[in-house]
């Protein structure tokens, strides 16, 4: 997947951070050891000319907003090597970042200073299937739809989908406790994966790679890696259970007048889809714009409309789910909820719809740039945020339709069924006035709403000033605690959110 030079703040997104004095500055001894530990290829020196070239795409975020100065790239091969180079770096103070697919969001997969990047792009073994249980284990560092497509082969499917599949990391997955496109069908990652291989920073293994669905013999620690967001030590391997592929993927694609609209035929979909819906996507027609303008390709539905809904099905009889989505969708039509809608005919045609929706983050990145929030908001407010934004934006007259302003558009995508909006505010060019209008104003109106201010992308670097918007100071307190008693030097992804 291509990155993005973006007209990044100069400040590569750490306002207000230091280096932290306690860290140890890379030497050449240092380099030496990983070279004696690894084998010169696995270890990309960016304190020479040509190898700071390489370390480019290291050390910028897939968004170009977030950019580090990171001189070491690692690539362990197995989880004794990420042990190894883990504990020299505990032993002598050299702060690391682990790094998966780097597409993350929010500024968590990249150094803020001079942190050593552990890539886990080396560690790519599907380790083990079981057919009768589809428990899956592999290497932290597989490819999200490689993984996919092995399970193909084997009439299974993996239980996340997410645009970014093809560079993605499962490892990456964990860590960002990623949602992704079918969480309303297969639910969360945290009921998927039973077991977790992970590296503590001072080198120990915790091997809790069970295949079994059910364990209740005390704490279950391997909750604490699933979303920890590298900062409590480097997952190395996972097991999880996989669901068997669906032998029959309908989706429809219709237009609708008004959010109210939208969410009457989420309801309808639930009632008349049932055990078969297993998505539905929400885009107003601002995200469908920025997705025409930059494929061209001709839109799904010849009128346009204010918002847009892809509902997809996936069960076992073609027909029986065909016929049950034709019979939403006249339901659905007949009572003015829906204003005009097709259904696909062929895989083409599936694939040509969901371009749609999983196209929009790309197209978005063909902009001047684009500030991303997460939010998931119970669904009576849910697309209220992005109305209430474009407000704030015009008052502080940030937003207008020529250049003379900085903010191009404010729009809203996301996952309906999971109560999760990306709120997208489009710039013609990254300022500090348009992110002091943002923020905190969009989190604190979250936090009014009953809302959280991640759904699935995580904190990162990007909400570090803002987790109190969505955790009082008990539970604060209590992951500063658990955050010491598994990084007691720190070393593990510092500054970001804890
Ligand atoms: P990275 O970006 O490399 O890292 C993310 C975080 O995890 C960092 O903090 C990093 O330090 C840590 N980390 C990575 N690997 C490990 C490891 N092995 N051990 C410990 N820590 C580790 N996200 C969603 O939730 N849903 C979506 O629908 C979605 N769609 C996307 C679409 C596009 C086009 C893009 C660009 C991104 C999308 N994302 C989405 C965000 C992103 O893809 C996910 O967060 C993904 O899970 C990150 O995986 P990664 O391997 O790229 O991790
Ligand atoms: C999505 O659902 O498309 C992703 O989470 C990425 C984004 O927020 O743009
Ligand atoms: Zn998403």
């Amino acid at each position: 997947m291509a990155h993005r030079l973006a007209h990044t703040a100069s400040t590569g997104g750490k306002r207000h951070l230091e280096r932290d004095a306690r860290f140890a500055r890379l030497r050449a001894e240092h380099i030496d050891y990983f070279r004696s530990a690894l084998g010169s290829s696995d270890v990309l020196d960016g304190t020479t000319l040509e190898g700071s070239l390489e370390l480019t795409g290291f050390n910028e975020d897939w968004m170009g907003r977030y950019k580090g100065n990171s001189q070491l790239v690692l690539r362990p091969r197995d989880t004794s090597q990420v042990s190894q180079i883990l504990a020299y770096c505990n032993d002598n103070n050299l702060a690391v970042v682990p790094q998966g697919g780097n597409t993350g969001l929010v500024g968590g997969s990249v150094p803020v200073f001079d942190e050593i990047i552990i890539s886990l792009s080396n560690m790519k073994r599907i380790r083990d299937f079981n057919q009768v249980s589809g428990v899956l284990t592999v290497d932290a560092g597989v490819v999200l739809e490689t993984a996919d497509l092995y399970l193909a082969e084997r009439q299974h499917i993996f239980p996340l989908d997410l645009g970014a599949k093809g560079s993605c990391h499962v490892g990456g997955n964990i860590s960002t406790n990623a949602g992704g496109l079918r969480l309303l069908r297969y639910g969360s990652l945290h009921g998927n994966v039973l077991g977790i291989e992970a590296v503590l920073p001072n080198g120990t293994v915790v091997n809790d790679l069970s295949g079994l669905r059910k364990n209740n013999t005390g704490y279950d620690l391997k909750h604490l890696f699933i979303g920890g967001e590298g900062t409590l030590g480097i997952v190395t391997g996972v097991s999880l259970v996989c669901p068997p592929k669906p032998k029959a993927v309908n989706v429809a694609f219709f237009g609708l007048p008004t959010y109210d609209h939208v969410q009457s035929a989420f309801q309808e979909a639930k009632l008349r889809l049932g055990e078969v819906l297993s998505a539905f996507e929400m885009m107003d027609s601002h995200s469908q714009d920025y997705v025409h303008r930059a494929t061209q390709f001709k839109r799904p539905l010849e009128t346009q409309h204010d918002f847009y809904c892809l509902v997809e099905t996936s069960g076992s009889i073609a027909n029986h789910d065909y016929e049950k989505l034709e019979g939403f969708l006249d339901h659905v039509m007949t009572e003015g909820i829906v204003s005009d809608g097709v259904v696909a005919q062929d895989v083409s045609q599936v694939k040509a719809l969901w371009h749609w929706r999983e196209g929009i983050a790309e197209a978005l990145s063909k902009a001047g740039g684009t500030y991303k929030y997460d939010l998931s908001i119970p669904h009576k407010d849910l697309y209220q945020v992005v109305k209430a934004t474009e407000a704030e934006l015009v008052a502080s007259n940030l937003l207008g339709a020529t250049d003379d302003f900085p903010v191009e558009s404010v729009l809203g995508y996301g996952h309906m069924g999971d109560m999760n909006i990306h709120l997208n505010v489009v710039v013609r060019r990254y300022s500090d006035s348009v992110q002091n209008c943002l923020e905190p104003w969009i989190y604190a109106w979250t936090q009014q709403h009953n809302g959280s201010i991640s759904a699935e992308h995580g904190l990162g670097l990007a909400k570090k000033p803002y987790v109190g918007y969505s955790k009082d100071a008990v539970m604060l307190d209590l992951m500063t605690q658990v955050k010491k008693l598994f990084d007691p030097k720190g070393i593990m992804n510092p500054y970001k959110f804890i």
